[in-house]
């Protein structure tokens, strides 16, 4: 099996707890909306949103750093065995994923701030989105993007997980190590 350099470990490290907290935020956001839709306002239903504006803040915070550790490091090298096609495909869907990563907190962000709905966990308030009116229609108009846009990140990290559970199990060629832990 080839085995190439690893991406660095603050890069790791923020692949992973982004990850964790995307994976938080689908069950969270679509138990939450259904509760909505039911008319369910109770306590639950405030829990769910809180929690899941607060982790979508998060995302959105680490995201900022995420971007900066990636264009300041260097990605190692894929396997001298992957076809052009392959790399292209990669490095597309990797600049897809990031842009939805920022655009589909954005968009939450901008629909609690619009609504106004910036209470999070624990008492606390998230900051207002910056130049932003207030306005239901406005904010029900961005939740529909924060929707749509958050399926089309779903699509694609579908996709991701695919292809990463191909490199791994078919292809077995060490691309999937490059953002995993080890001793190199
Ligand atoms: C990567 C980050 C995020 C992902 C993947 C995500 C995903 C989702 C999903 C799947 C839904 C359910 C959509 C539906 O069924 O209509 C949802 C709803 C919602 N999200 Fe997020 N979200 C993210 C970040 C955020 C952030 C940062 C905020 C606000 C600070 C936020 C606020 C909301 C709200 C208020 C709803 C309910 C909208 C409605 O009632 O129509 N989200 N989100």
């Amino acid at each position: 099996m080839f085995s190439s350099p690893r991406y660095a470990l603050p890069a790791r490290l923020m692949h992973w707890i982004v990850a964790l907290g995307v994976l938080a935020l689908y069950p969270l956001g679509l138990w939450a909306t259904s509760r909505a839709e039911a008319n369910l306002w109770d306590d639950l239903t405030n829990t769910l949103y809180a929690w899941h504006k607060t982790i979508g803040f998060a995302v959105l915070i680490l995201m900022v750093l995420r971007l900066v550790i990636r264009v300041r490091g260097v990605a190692p090298p894929y396997p001298r065995n992957l076809a052009a096609w392959e790399i292209s495909a990669a490095t597309g869907t990797h600049h897809l994923l990031y842009l939805l990563l920022f655009i589909v907190p954005l968009l939450g962000w901008a629909g609690v701030t619009a609504f106004p709905a910036l209470g999070i966990l624990a008492g606390m308030h998230l900051p207002a989105m910056p130049f932003l009116p207030t306005g239901e229609p406005l904010a029900m108009s961005l939740f529909d993007w924060h929707a749509n846009m958050a399926f089309v990140l779903g699509a694609l990290l579908i996709l991701h997980v695919l292809a990463a559970i191909r490199h791994l199990v078919v292809k077995r060629d060490g691309v999937v190590d490059r953002m995993w832990f080890g001793s190199n």
